[in-house]
Parts: structure tokens; C-alpha cells; sequence
């Protein structure tokens, strides 16, 4: 459960030709998703403790990414997709001595990139993909959660793979596990509701990914796609994110703001058990409630594909 929304906020429109189809222009009438645009700005907190959540994990793929590397190799990071740049900064703490930029489209979430480093992570507000070049080169090129923003993927991939110096490597944090959040029987509806919701969600994506300016359909074999970039594949690592029960106040709060945006987007396409099941879970005040529950826990997996540039 990332922090995606439906919908899009930009009107790119880049096509290109490879070995993938495209989808002309937007496709319209995903159903019953509701294709709510996103404000990438308004979800600034959500995004900032939804990266706190994976910390600890990111730090542990910024180690194994030193490693691959090699001693002093990376002078200059950049977070493609930053947001507001926790991830950047913790990129900053593994590599002292790199220069760490943060990228996004969004200034009001690099200006909490800057603030909340104090200057140590360096910004560059891009449009993707048309400002690729703004990028400039670098050693490490980390991507989580945002390539699949993009219409085209692999021409991205293809773009970042195009900015990194020789031996350089692109890391690109996409897919994973879903998180799991609460026990198999909850005492809510039917046993099942987690995965529903996941299948539920997955509509929902695949539905934004259809409206984004030129998409393309594309088997996400994300190693496949990395060579395809013209880089070698230096490995796909797993890191496990496990806040176990009883749950911190900040974490009660992030999966109460996903829910209630899991409510927004698909309370009409559940069905009334698992509509009744997710408004108990994102009541305020009763019991039942995700900020109240002592069952709740936050379980997921964040995985890195890495390709390194001969
Ligand atoms: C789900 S957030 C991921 C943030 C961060 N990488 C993380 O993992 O916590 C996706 C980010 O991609 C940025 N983004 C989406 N589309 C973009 C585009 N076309 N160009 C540049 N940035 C974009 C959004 O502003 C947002 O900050």
C-alpha cells in the first residue's frame, strides 16, 4: 500500500517506439475507479511517513548499493521522484561524501527536502519525462515509487540510464510485497478483506497507469527492462519493513490517511461487507478504528533492482 493515488496531475506527452505497445492519447471510462486527480503537494506528510516507515530499509539498500559500488566510487546521488526527501537524506547519511539531489516535479515538496536536511540534500524541480536533461550525471541513481508515474517506463529507465557516468548504477525501488496491516480474522466482516482491498487496488492502478500521457503496456520483469536500459544487472535485493504491534501514534496515522484514500477511491467498487469492514477501520473515535485497534501491526517488502552502466 505506496502512497499512489489514481489519476494524473500532468498532461505529457511523449511517445516513443520500442519494443512495447502504446496506448493512444487517454483512455477513458476505467469503469467505477474514480480517477481522482493527485496532489502530490497535498499528500507531503503522508509521503514523508510513509518513507519514516521504510527507514530502516532503505538505509540497509543503501548499504548493500555502497557495497556494489565499491569504496569512494559515488560522488554524486540523485533521488528521481524524491517527494519530500526522507529517502534522499538517508541516501545523504550512507554516502557522506556525495553530493545528494533530490528530483521532482513538485517545489513545495523539494523545498521540505531542503528544509528538513538543512541544505545537506540539493534539489532540482524536473518534469518528467520531458526534463530529463535537467538531471545532470551521477554515480547512484535511486528511484523508488515513481517510475511507474511515468508513461513510459522503459524510456525512462532508458533516460536515467543515459545520465550515469561509467560503472555507475541505477537502483529502482518498484513492486515488493503489499503491506499487511492487521491479522487474517480481524473480528471485522469476512476473513479476506486485505486481500480484496489489494485486488481492488490493483484495478485502480492499472486503471491510472492507463491515463497516463503516453503509456505503454510493459511486462514489468524490472531486470529485463534495466538491460533493455542498455545496463547490466548487478542484482534485485528485498528488504523487510516490520512494525510489529503495538503500533507508534505516526504509524496508526499513515494507515489512517491510506485508508481513508483506499475509501475515496474504491468504496464504490467494494461490496457492502468490505465497505462497512474499511469505514469501522477508518472511524476516529470507535474501537474498531485503525488508530485505536491493539491488533494492528505494518508489514510489508521493498524491492531494489539495481543495473550498473560498463
Ligand atoms: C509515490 S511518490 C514517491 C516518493 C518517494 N520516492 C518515496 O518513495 O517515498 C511519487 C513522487 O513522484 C513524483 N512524480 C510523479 N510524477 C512525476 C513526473 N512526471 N515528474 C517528476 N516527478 C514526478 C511525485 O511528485 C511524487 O513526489
Amino acid at each position: 500500500m505506496s502512497a499512489h493515488g489514481y489519476g494524473q496531475q500532468h498532461q505529457h506527452g511523449q511517445q516513443q517506439d520500442g519494443q512495447h505497445r502504446h496506448v493512444q492519447g487517454h483512455v477513458q471510462g476505467h469503469g467505477h475507479v474514480p480517477a481522482a486527480d493527485l496532489d502530490w503537494d497535498a499528500l507531503a506528510a503522508h509521503l514523508e511517513r510513509e518513507a519514516d516507515l521504510r527507514a530502516g530499509a532503505v538505509t540497509a539498500a543503501g548499504q548493500w548499493l555502497s557495497g556494489l559500488a565499491g569504496e569512494g566510487a559515488v560522488r554524486r546521488v540523485l533521488d528521481v521522484g524524491a517527494g519530500p526527501g526522507v529517502i534522499a537524506g538517508l541516501l545523504a547519511e550512507v554516502f557522506p561524501a556525495a553530493e545528494v539531489v533530490a528530483v521532482d516535479q513538485s517545489a513545495a515538496l523539494l523545498e521540505r527536502a531542503r528544509a528538513r536536511s538543512g541544505g545537506r540534500v540539493g534539489t532540482q524541480q524536473a518534469d518528467l519525462p520531458e526534463e530529463f536533461d535537467k538531471l545532470g550525471e551521477a554515480d547512484l541513481i535511486w528511484s523508488g515509487n515513481a517510475i511507474h508515474h511515468l508513461g513510459d517506463q522503459q524510456a525512462a529507465l532508458t533516460a536515467l540510464a543515459g545520465r550515469l557516468r561509467p560503472g555507475g548504477l541505477l537502483a529502482v525501488a518498484e513492486s515488493g510485497l503489499p503491506p499487511r496491516f492487521l491479522p487474517r480474522d480481524f473480528g471485522l466482516g469476512r476473513p479476506g478483506f486485505q486481500a480484496r482491498l489489494d485486488a481492488a487496488h490493483e484495478d485502480g492502478f492499472a486503471a491510472m497507469r492507463a491515463e497516463l500521457p503516453g503509456t505503454t503496456e510493459e511486462i514489468e520483469d524490472w531486470p529485463a527492462m534495466l538491460r533493455r536500459a542498455g545496463l547490466v544487472p548487478s542484482g534485485t535485493r528485498t528488504f523487510l519493513v516490520d512494525h510489529p504491534a503495538p503500533l507508534a501514534p505516526s504509524v496508526r496515522e499513515y494507515l489512517h490517511t491510506q485508508l481513508v484514500r483506499r475509501h475515496d477511491q474504491l468504496a464504490e467498487v467494494l461490496g457492502p461487507e468490505d465497505r462497512a469492514t474499511l469505514e469501522a477501520l477508518i472511524d476516529r473515535d470507535g474501537g474498531t478504528g485503525i488508530l485505536r485497534r491493539g491488533d494492528a501491526f505494518y508489514l510489508s517488502a521493498m524491492t531494489v533492482h539495481s543495473g550498473r552502466r560498463g
